[in-house]
């Protein structure tokens, strides 16, 4: 096939997106011609073999790329060719199916999706609603819990209810949901903007943040003493799903934040955002990343997580089956990593299993969790890829 790779983007995880490309393109290419496709923050798409070096982003336009005409969201004409199927650029690119990897705003949202669709283009993944649920904190936990699966209460809150009266908004939190709570932008990703909160002063400096960077947040409280166990599943269009190794992220308490997950012990830019032992774009590509997960056997502990879990294998089942469930609920084709909380038993509560949140474009799509099941990475893209022709 020819591959379109799709990455960077509007979002505030562009950094991470450009990395989760340059591994998936790597592997790719074993059995692809890959166009990479990358959306620079302001929205304007550029293409070019150089693209498909890390080492090209050190410079903005990256070197070597080639504009495409092309705008995310743009009202000057469509940026796409509906009858050809092909991409409108500088000349048509021959691409058979475009591959995602934006994480977050635009991408991960179903905006883009629901762009292709639109378009007739081949493209990996469907469900368009369930991208756009999955992205949406409040939505996701609604919809989750629906279908019976166990998440934290919350309350949303609206940019304006906020900006109309502060002072109600913190009452009704003092008494809904008294610290320790978290604060998160309700449609971001990579943790950008989560708070931790001690005081209501600082649900107010938290509040003042998720809305500088989006128009709802959501509060819930901190799950104390909670184990964070991830859990990523491969769901089919027909209903057929593999569902991943579970794995222990390291760097915090329950809920990491941006510089836990990102920028910590050693850490340059996004490399602990993908593959097993932070191998992220080492080298340039995806090699690095591959290559240190095919280490993930039993026990292997990684600067950034443990794979499989250093937990009870029954706790890990448990997950599995969790994440099984809610990736029945949620019903997308692709690959979903399932985040959950296990909140340890308290006094007469018995312990819980939470999902925390869906990522339905997870960083390198969690090829690392799939690899100790059996399913290597470019079986698992070429799986994606086949959902997107079937
Ligand atoms: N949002 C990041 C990329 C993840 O969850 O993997
Ligand atoms: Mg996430």
């Amino acid at each position: 096939q020819t591959v379109g790779v799709v990455f960077g983007g509007p979002s505030v995880e562009h950094d991470v997106s450009i990395i989760t490309a340059q591994q998936a393109m790597a592997v790719l290419a074993e059995r692809h011609t890959v166009i990479p496709l990358y959306v620079g923050k302001d929205g304007r798409w550029w293409t070019g073999e150089e693209l498909r070096d890390v080492a090209a982003f050190t410079q903005s336009p990256p070197r070597g790329a080639r504009p495409l005409e092309l705008r995310l969201g743009a009202a000057d004409g469509p940026f796409f060719e509906p009858s050809t199927s092909r991409l409108r650029g500088d000349r048509a690119l021959p691409i058979s199916i475009v591959l995602n990897a934006i994480h977050g705003t635009g991408g991960e949202d179903g905006a883009l999706l629901g762009a292709l669709e639109l378009a007739a283009i081949p493209h990996a993944g469907r469900g368009v609603a369930a991208f756009a649920v999955g992205m949406d904190k409040h939505l996701a936990k609604t919809v989750l819990k629906e279908a019976g699966i166990d998440v934290l209460p919350h309350r949303r809150i609206e940019r304006g209810e906020w900006e109309a009266d502060r002072a109600a908004v913190l009452t009704d939190l003092a008494t809904a949901f008294p610290p320790p709570v978290v604060v998160k932008p309700a449609t971001l990703g990579s943790s950008i903007g989560v708070a931790r909160c001690g005081s209501a002063a600082e649900v107010e400096e938290a509040l003042e943040l998720a809305f500088e960077l989006d128009r709802q947040a959501v509060v819930e409280p901190f799950a104390t003493g909670a184990t964070e166990l991830n859990c990523a599943v491969l769901g089919r269009p027909g209903g057929e799903l593999t569902v991943s190794e579970v794995e222990r992220p390291l760097g915090g308490e329950a809920g990491l934040t941006f510089e836990d997950k990102y920028l910590s012990a050693g850490g340059s830019g996004a490399k602990g955002a993908v593959g097993a032992k932070g191998g992220g774009a080492k080298g340039g590509g995806g090699k690095a990343g591959a290559a240190g997960s095919s280490e993930s056997g039993a026990g292997m502990a990684s600067a950034d997580r443990v794979i499989p879990a250093d937990v009870d294998p029954e706790l890990r089942e448990r997950i599995r089956h969790e994440a099984e469930k809610a990736h029945r609920a949620l019903r997308v084709a692709g690959v979903v990593r399932y985040d959950f909380f296990v909140l340890p038993a308290d006094g007469d509560t018995p312990e819980r299993i939470v999902v925390n949140e869906p990522n339905t474009v997870p960083g390198s799509f969690a090829f690392y969790l799939f690899e100790p099941k059996g399913l290597a990475f470019p079986d698992l893209l070429d799986e994606l890829l086949a959902i997107g022709l079937a």
